[in-house]
């Protein structure tokens, strides 16, 4: 299939003066018209599970910004809520699964079909392509298995990380179940957002950092590996880009693996690093510290011009360390586009 967007021709291998860009979190309470559709909506997941609501938050950044890429507002979380884990987001609080996940229930969450309660998903990523110019692309998601497992085993987002190892060291047959599980079930979520028009797809692993080798190995890279291989077996044309934020050089590993179209950034790791040892191996993106964009200013446009510089002749999406904050105001996120466009060259 030729590409006939910036984004998908430079994910094909084709540099571009100026890069194609997107933000992660580009849709969110930053945004005056998101918050208001959030308040007709009345919580964010009545806003996830309505097609045409959920399709025009996602093209709200675009129609802003002019962003090259659109990404499909949902949650990694609505897939164990689809498994059955009731999800819900109490004010100030952050995500809530109930019941948490243990080795005597787990088994009660197998046999769902995860499509009936993820239908109205794939009905946004139509309507969202169908509603998008030809030049711009729709980027399907997921969480990798280890970020949503560690919500599922905790209920809530981890505030102590080392609970969690702890749980793997003791028990290594159940936690490698569940990301058995997860695998299985992304694997069918990212094909069916695929199915429905997502030109492309990303994996989140938000909670990748700060695991010793051979557990990252079991928990991270290997559960990624694995949802690449079905997803590419099956729908072959189709460019996988993977966000492990925090693991540092051990991003070589998962740019190895020949199943990484793009490999996103963090902004805690060094861009120098990432051009010399990642950009043979896979498109880079991102890497601009989110917190940039809320101060503004000459050392926003100086930080991002680093990574322009840096990547100027290497296939590179433009794009955030990590996802815009509720405090961004949009006005820096405009005046960092217009930069990235303007710059001389
Ligand atoms: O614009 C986009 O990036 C697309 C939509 C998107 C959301 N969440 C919407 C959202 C994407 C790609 C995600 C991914 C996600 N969700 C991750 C991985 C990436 C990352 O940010 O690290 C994680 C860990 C989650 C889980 C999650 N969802 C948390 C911890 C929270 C609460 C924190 C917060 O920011 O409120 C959410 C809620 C959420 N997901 C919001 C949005 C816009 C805020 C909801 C609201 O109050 O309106």
């Amino acid at each position: 299939m030729a590409a006939t967007s910036k984004f998908l021709s430079v994910l094909d291998g084709q540099p571009s003066a100026i890069p194609p860009m997107w933000f992660m979190r580009q849709a969110g309470r930053y945004l005056p018209e998101y918050r208001r559709l959030r308040a007709e909506a009345g919580s964010f997941l009545n806003l996830c599970f309505n097609p045409d609501m959920a399709s025009e938050v996602t093209l709200q950044p675009i129609q802003r910004f002019d962003l090259d890429a659109a990404i499909l507002f949902a949650d990694i979380l609505l897939i164990p809520d689809a498994l059955g884990q009731k999800l819900t987001f109490a004010e100030g609080e952050g995500p809530m699964l109930d019941p948490v996940i243990t080795a005597k229930n787990l088994d009660a969450f197998r046999g769902r079909d995860i499509h009936d309660r993820l239908g109205p998903i794939y009905e946004t990523v139509r309507l969202t392509r169908s509603g998008l110019a030809a030049d711009k692309a729709l980027i399907g998601f997921a969480g990798a298995p280890w970020t949503v497992a560690t919500y599922m085993l905790n209920g809530r987002s981890t505030r102590d990380p080392s609970s969690l190892r702890a749980m793997f060291y003791q028990d290594r047959p159940f936690v490698e179940s569940l990301l058995a599980l997860l695998v299985e079930k992304t694997i069918e979520y990212l094909l069916a957002q695929i199915d429905a028009g997502a030109d492309a797809v990303q994996l989140f692993d938000t909670w990748a950092g700060g695991l010793p080798w051979p557990v990252l190995d079991a928990v991270s890279v290997q559960p990624m590996r694995k949802i690449a291989q079905g997803v590419r077996s099956q729908r072959p044309e189709t460019p996988i880009l993977m966000f492990p934020k925090g693991v540092g050089e051990k991003a070589i590993e998962y740019v190895l693996l020949g199943e990484c179209d793009a490999f996103g950034i963090d902004y805690a790791m060094d861009p120098g690093w990432a051009r010399a040892h990642l950009s043979s191996h896979a498109v880079i993106q991102g890497g601009l510290d989110p917190l940039r964009v809320v101060a503004g200013g000459d050392e926003m446009t100086r930080a991002a011009d680093a990574y322009l510089n840096l990547f100027h002749d290497v296939p590179y999406i433009f794009n955030l360390g990590h996802g815009f904050t509720p405090e961004t105001p949009p006005e820096h996120v405009a005046a960092l586009v217009e930069f990235v466009r303007r710059k001389e060259r």
